[in-house]
């Protein structure tokens, strides 16, 4: 079976057969790829039990379907090209060849560490290509990767660690990002030497910046030494369908980030499947993410889903605005890149650049434009089609989470219809709902709730590391029956689907997921802080900001006080969480049973001063003009 989708009729049909047999239609999918044993079924446990398993029976290695199995039809096709930091620095190209050797040579080298099948390696890197090459050799052993995106603190790093319970760590000595060095060695030493019993025996280090480091006798060894030692030739571990591929952290709305698991079949179809599918590439195409690897949509769709689909992916170790905001736009023409992929907030801090950093460029490569990460406002989305996509390339907006493994909701580019600011149609497989404040489900075409799925999808997370209970708390018991995604939902009467962002204490910063928890455990832990309340606030670039209030002792000016906070949330989390706005209160807006009224912490940082509601429930309710005069 050719699962490419090619009209809106085809969708329909796939639609229609994915509901009136899920069996049979993944099970048609599913044979287009590379098994060693075939499933004994395709679809089983059910979303009330926690236990769903797709191809269950079933053995596999997920790189042999990204790597060898393209090997004899296009082994000398570009399967990865690299742009570094520095535009004056070269490119590098890996073909498909290429890239099987460095990740079998690679597999070598962890396993003469001791790396075994199911054990977890930590990854904690910049975007080099050895980050992409050590996430497949994890794979290709069979040991679980879980990998810490570069922007975390040693702190944050530390947790992780400790969670999964990680043999390796890879880093580097440092990453370039922009005019910045992260020193990321140094941070992982901080890591290690902070936690009581470190389960890391071995730390690789590739070598990237050439800064000054200290390698830990019996510990740290360099990356460059092992590697040339290694074999080139790995025969793949055999998997089971269930699994676990990797881990991959997350937050929700209490404190503690959670492990998300995906495991190894079901992930591998629904990466490939939906790649192909909204993505809609020609064998010569080439395809580039601007996500990084530590994040969800890097793993997916800068990894795994492109490689599966046998075309070329690009990786970048930079940001958008280095050495100029042109920067973008100049890899593009570069590389001539057909299908570009990247967040909201990118779009939107490149169109308040002056317009000739984009005219300068002439852009014509590009065939399809993808959006992903948070909702995409009606501005970003036109100045993108218009001024990026010259009115000819589709845009896809791709609604999904670190949880669903791969996009739910998007138009196929090019075969379904897009909307602006609407991610449309599900994908064959998903089945969503919109749910009332009573838990039941909304009729109504035109309407808006909180989105569920009711089915299980082969992508859908498995559980939370180490913690089955609470998967089963977030994300199946709110609405039994159905996942629960976390994200408010308007349907139009087309039936199609608008996300409009999370319901839960949980922010959407930059694209990055923020919890509130999380920050204010992190302010919480300076000795002068009280007490404190995060709420995010509408923000022109970062789609949301972080406003943090804070009740702190009288020992520091307010001034200092901030920056202390700052101090203690990089320390704790990393640069990402740091609050745009830090506002000193005397008190904060509580119930008599001590709850914080959010809502009118939120209305307050939105500026919107009147309306703020029943306000007589509040223990003190004179709190609240307090708290307004001193706004930011
Ligand atoms: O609120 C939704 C928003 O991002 C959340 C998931 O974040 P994360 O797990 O970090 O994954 C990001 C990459 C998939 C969702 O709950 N979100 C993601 N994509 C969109 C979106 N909101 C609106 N439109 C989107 N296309």
């Amino acid at each position: 079976m050719d699962w490419k989708i090619k009209s809106l009729e085809e969708y329909a049909l796939a639609y229609q057969e994915s509901r009136s047999n899920p069996e049979l239609y993944w099970g048609k999918v599913a044979d287009t790829f590379k098994w060693n044993k075939k499933w004994e079924s395709v679809l089983s446990g059910s979303i009330e039990d926690a236990n769903i398993k797709w191809f269950d029976g079933a053995e596999l290695n997920i790189t042999e379907n990204c790597l060898d199995r393209h090997l004899e039809e296009r082994g000398d096709k570009v399967a990865l090209i690299y742009e570094p930091n520095d535009p004056n620095e070269p490119a590098l190209e890996y073909t498909y060849k290429q890239l099987h050797t460095a990740v079998c040579k690679t597999a070598n080298m962890l396993k003469a560490q001791g790396v075994e099948k199911g054990d977890r390696v930590c990854l904690y890197m910049s975007m080099v290509p050895e980050l992409m090459i050590s996430v497949l050799a994890c794979a290709r052993i069979g040991a679980i990767h879980s990998v810490v995106f570069g922007g975390f603190s040693a702190h944050a790093l530390a947790g992780r660690i400790e969670d999964c319970d990680c043999k390796i760590l890879i880093t580097n000595d440092a990453g370039h990002r922009g005019e910045k060095i992260i020193h990321l060695k140094d941070i992982a030493d901080k890591a290690l030497d902070d936690l009581d019993n470190s389960p890391v025996q071995k730390v690789i280090v590739h070598k990237r910046v050439g800064n000054d480091i200290e390698m830990k006798e019996g510990r740290d060894l360099w990356w460059h030494d092992l590697y040339k030692e290694a074999s080139s030739d790995y025969p793949s571990e055999t998997m089971q369908a269930e699994d676990p591929l990797f881990i991959l952290y997350t937050s929700g709305s209490t404190g503690k980030p959670k492990g998300v698991l995906h495991t190894t079949a079901g992930y591998m179809v629904w990466a490939a499947y939906t790649f192909g599918n909204v993505f809609q590439m020609n064998e010569e195409d080439r395809y580039w993410c601007t996500a990084d690897i530590g994040w969800i949509t890097g793993h997916t769709y800068l990894t795994y889903g492109p490689l599966l689909n046998g075309v070329t992916t690009t990786m970048f170790e930079g940001i958008p605005t280095f050495p100029n905001p042109g920067r973008f736009w100049e890899v593009v023409d570069k590389h001539k890149i057909t299908h570009f992929y990247t967040a909201p907030t990118a779009v939107r801090a490149l169109m308040a650049c002056d317009p000739s950093f984009v005219t300068n460029n002439n852009l014509d490569s590009l065939k399809v434009l993808g959006s992903v990460g948070e909702p995409i406002n009606a501005e970003a989305w036109h100045w993108y089609n218009k001024s990026i996509g010259k009115e000819k390339c589709p845009i896809v907006d791709t609604w999904w989470q670190t949880e669903t493994g791969g996009i739910l909701i998007s138009s196929l580019a090019g075969v379904t219809e897009g909307k602006p600011c609407f991610a449309t149609l599900p994908l064959p497989g998903v089945f969503p709902a919109l749910m009332d404040a009573e838990g039941k489900v909304i009729e109504e075409r035109e309407s808006e709730g909180n989105l569920c799925i009711t089915r299980p999808w082969p992508g859908m997370l498995r559980s939370i590391w180490g913690d089955h209970e609470r998967f089963k708390q977030t994300y199946l018991s709110a609405y039994p029956g159905s996942y629960f995604t976390g994200d408010g939902c308007k349907r139009d009467a087309d039936g199609l689907y608008r996300i409009t962002g999370r319901v839960d204490d949980v922010l959407n910063v930059s694209g990055h997921r923020i919890g509130t928890a999380e920050v204010e455990n992190a302010i919480g832990q300076h000795p002068d802080v009280i007490e404190s309340a995060i709420v995010g606030f509408p923000h022109d670039i970062k789609g949301q900001g972080i406003y943090a209030y804070v009740i702190a002792s009288e020992n520091h000016s307010p001034e200092e006080m901030r920056e202390e906070i700052l101090k203690v949330i990089t320390e704790e989390i990393g640069p990402i969480a740091k609050p745009d706005k830090i506002q000193i209160v005397p008190g904060l807006p509580k119930t008599r049973s001590g709850k914080i009224m959010r809502r009118i912490l939120r209305k307050i940082a939105a500026k919107e001063f009147d309306n703020f509601g029943d306000t007589s429930t509040l223990l003190d309710p004179s709190i609240v003009d307090k708290i307004k005069d001193g706004a930011l």
